[in-house]
This record gives structure tokens, C-alpha cells and sequence, in this order.
């Protein structure tokens, strides 16, 4: 197991898995910065992740993705908690960046409970291009390709749609706490 502190902790999985809301809680509770590299990636351009899509094609979202991770990864002084986009860990390049600045936690969901959590939203292209009535379905193949890549994190966090966010939270703590002990 690798050592966490003084590391980022990068918070990674599908889309509506979680990363963003859990990682401010985590971010507050641990007295770290939190950043959304999708939030990164728009206030370099100054333009929504949809409009880049739209705009300038997936193909430059991702590479300033990959930017904008790459300066994340180099600047080491300040650990933060960084929610990744559902599609950063596929990038080629992007690994060898977050395992030498972080750790990474797979926040696990099944594509039934991430459809139901994205079902009522509209600002993701990927999910866009399927149609409503094909969107579990489209859920699930895509989830099914990114799988081996998300599997690469440190750690997975197998999230339960009971448990609440609070109980999510200290779970999650306990996951960190007990890696922080074993080094
Ligand atoms: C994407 C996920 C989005 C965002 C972009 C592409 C993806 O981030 O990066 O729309 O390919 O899964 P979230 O996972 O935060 O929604």
C-alpha cells in the first residue's frame, strides 16, 4: 500500500458515482483543498465541459484533461483532494502521473445505481449521445469498457446507495485513516 500523506487523493469512477460531492465533504472534513479537474479544465478555457465538446471535439477536452492533471500532479507542496472526470483514468499517460502523485480510490457503483443517479441530468455529452430510453443500456456498455481502467486504483470503495452520505463519508475516512496507519 502506498503512503497517502502529503499526497493528492484522487477520487475516480463513472459518471454520478459520487466524486465531486463526496470529495468536497472528504476535502472539509481532512482540512485539504478539493478540486474538480472538470472545473479546471473550464476555467482554462473559459467555457462549460459541454461547449468544449461542442466546440473544439472530445479529443481536446481530453488532452486538456490530461493538462490540466498534469499540472495538478506536479504541484506536490499543497495535498488536495482531486474528484477525476468519469473519463480521465482512460487516458493514455494519465497513470504514471497519478501514481506518482497520489493515491487513487475507485468509488465503485453498478451501472443500475449510476443510471439512476445521471438519468435526471443534462449537462454530460457522453451521455448525450444515447437516446433516453437506450441510456442504461449505453450506462452499462460503457462502464462495462472503462472497468479495467478504474480497477487500477489504489483502492476500491464499494459504494451502497444505503448507507447515506454521512456513513459513506466515515467509511471512506476509515479507508484513508487505516492506510494512513499502515505506513
Ligand atoms: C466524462 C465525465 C464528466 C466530464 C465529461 C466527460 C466522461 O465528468 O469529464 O463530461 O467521459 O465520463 P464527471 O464524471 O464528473 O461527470
Amino acid at each position: 500500500m502506498d503512503k497517502i500523506e502529503n499526497k493528492h487523493i484522487y477520487l475516480l469512477g463513472f459518471m454520478g458515482c459520487g466524486k465531486s460531492t463526496l470529495g468536497r465533504k472528504l476535502a472539509n472534513i481532512l482540512d485539504m483543498p478539493f478540486v474538480d479537474t472538470d472545473i479546471l479544465v473550464e476555467v482554462k478555457v473559459g467555457m462549460t465541459v459541454s461547449t468544449i465538446f461542442e466546440m473544439l471535439g472530445e479529443a481536446k477536452f481530453r488532452e486538456l484533461e490530461l493538462e490540466v492533471l498534469a499540472e495538478l500532479a506536479s504541484d506536490g507542496k499543497i495535498a488536495k483532494v482531486v474528484a477525476l472526470g468519469g473519463g480521465t483514468p482512460t487516458l493514455e499517460n494519465v497513470w504514471p502521473l497519478l501514481q506518482n502523485s497520489g493515491t487513487t480510490i475507485y468509488l465503485q457503483r453498478t451501472a443500475e445505481q449510476l443510471y439512476d443517479h445521471v438519468r435526471h441530468t443534462d449537462h454530460r455529452p457522453v451521455l448525450k449521445r444515447a437516446e433516453r430510453k437506450d441510456l442504461l443500456q449505453h450506462v452499462q456498455n460503457l462502464l462495462h469498457a472503462r472497468t479495467p481502467y478504474y480497477a487500477r486504483a489504489n483502492h476500491t470503495f464499494i459504494c451502497d446507495d444505503d448507507w447515506g452520505i454521512d456513513e459513506t463519508i466515515e467509511r471512506l475516512l476509515k479507508l484513508i485513516e487505516e492506510n494512513h496507519e499502515n505506513n
